[in-house]
């Protein structure tokens, strides 16, 4: 009787077996509709990206890496379903960060490699210990980063280009999203203003759409390119498109003035660090606002070089494809944290 009753309950238990796997196969099936349609696609010799997560949300266009970047034979996808057989997944790392499940759980293939894909200073990022032994490659504004993803370029023109300066009226200008209580921007800030009039757009200040930032900024003669924070490389949009994009003089505050000119001809830029303090500075500027001639010294460099901004977030994923075909080799990095906290100073 026992017997019975046990093999009752054992046929039993792999019905509910069978029946699970069906469903999940199943249900594994239609999932992979889209996926087989996208799969059917690729061609041999194509480098798939995986974009783990929308970098802040934002959804850009997956197949420009030929068209806008010269990149051939780079297939990115949004689709998760194609995990299996992706040489890439590149994670971002703001969106990564609180939850070490938001990564991928299925086993990794053997071939493929985990890129982490950061733009941001340690001010903004957190939980990087969670990260050790887990990556392949590095993808981030650090020119030592495995690839490296400038938020801008100076790159030289072929031909001397003709630079018209835009018509000035106004003095010192500075966008900015967030103060930062206590950072070092805040606190020059602070200080310089007691000696020069600044206009402040954005953060609760003068209002500014996206329609005229340009055309508002380029009435300035100098604009605060402020970085948040101090950091090797750290040079952000704030210099390539709030500044040299509305075609004013940046005031830069950030790496040291060494590293800027890693990227940036040194006649293009005021560093802060060139005066003993804000209020040189500020005497500085008001020299320059009554002498022309000094001033546009400034946009000489404009004759051989051209300014080259962003790319947005496809540029970035792309060049992942260009990085694994120069050579997939194999490589673990032990520790984010240490590589990129603890190397953050630029040393020339
Ligand atoms: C990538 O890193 C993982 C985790 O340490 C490692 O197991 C894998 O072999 C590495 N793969 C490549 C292609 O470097």
């Amino acid at each position: 009787m026992m017997k019975t009753k046990l093999a009752f309950f054992f046929i039993v238990l792999l019905l509910v077996v069978v029946v699970f796997i069906l469903m999940k196969s199943d249900v594994s099936l239609l999932g992979t509709k889209s996926h087989k349609s996208e799969m059917s696609t690729l061609r041999e010799d194509e480098i798939i990206v995986l974009v783990w997560v929308w970098p802040f949300g934002d959804h850009f266009p997956l197949n420009t890496c030929l068209v806008e970047f010269g990149i051939s034979g780079c297939h990115l996808t949004a689709d998760r379903s194609l995990y299996g057989i992706a040489n890439a997944v590149v994670m971002h790392h703001v969106d990564i960060m609180y939850d070490p499940k938001s990564l991928p759980q299925e086993p990794r293939p053997r071939f493929q490699h985990w890129v982490w894909f950061n733009m941001e200073p340690p001010l903004i990022i957190k939980n990087l210990h969670l990260l050790d032994n887990l990556f392949n490659r590095t993808l981030t504004f650090r020119q030592d980063s495995d690839i490296f993803s400038p938020y801008g370029q100076i790159v030289p023109s072929k031909q001397p280009q003709s630079f018209t300066i835009p018509a000035k009226s106004k003095l010192v200008s500075w966008v900015l999203s967030k103060w930062y209580p206590g950072a070092r921007r805040t606190e020059y800030y602070k200080e310089l203003k007691k000696y020069i009039p600044i206009d402040i757009y954005g953060a609760k200040h003068k209002k500014l759409s996206w329609n005229d930032f340009h055309a508002t900024i380029s009435q300035y003669k100098f604009y605060l390119a402020f970085e948040n924070s101090v950091h090797k490389d750290y040079i952000t949009e704030k210099l390539w498109s709030n500044a040299f994009g509305s075609g004013t003089v940046p005031v830069v505050l950030g790496t040291s003035r060494k590293n800027y000119e890693r990227f940036v001809p040194g006649d293009a830029f005021i560093h802060v660090n060139d005066f003993p303090s804000p209020k040189e500075l500020a005497a500085y500027l008001l020299e320059l606002d009554k002498d022309d001639e000094k001033y546009r010294k400034y946009f000489n460099w404009r004759l051989h070089y051209q300014v080259k901004v962003g790319g947005g977030w496809q540029r970035s994923y792309c060049k992942v494809c260009e990085s694994l075909r120069s050579g997939p080799h194999y490589q673990v990095i032990p520790s984010i944290s240490k590589w990129f906290l603890n190397n953050s100073v630029f040393i020339s």
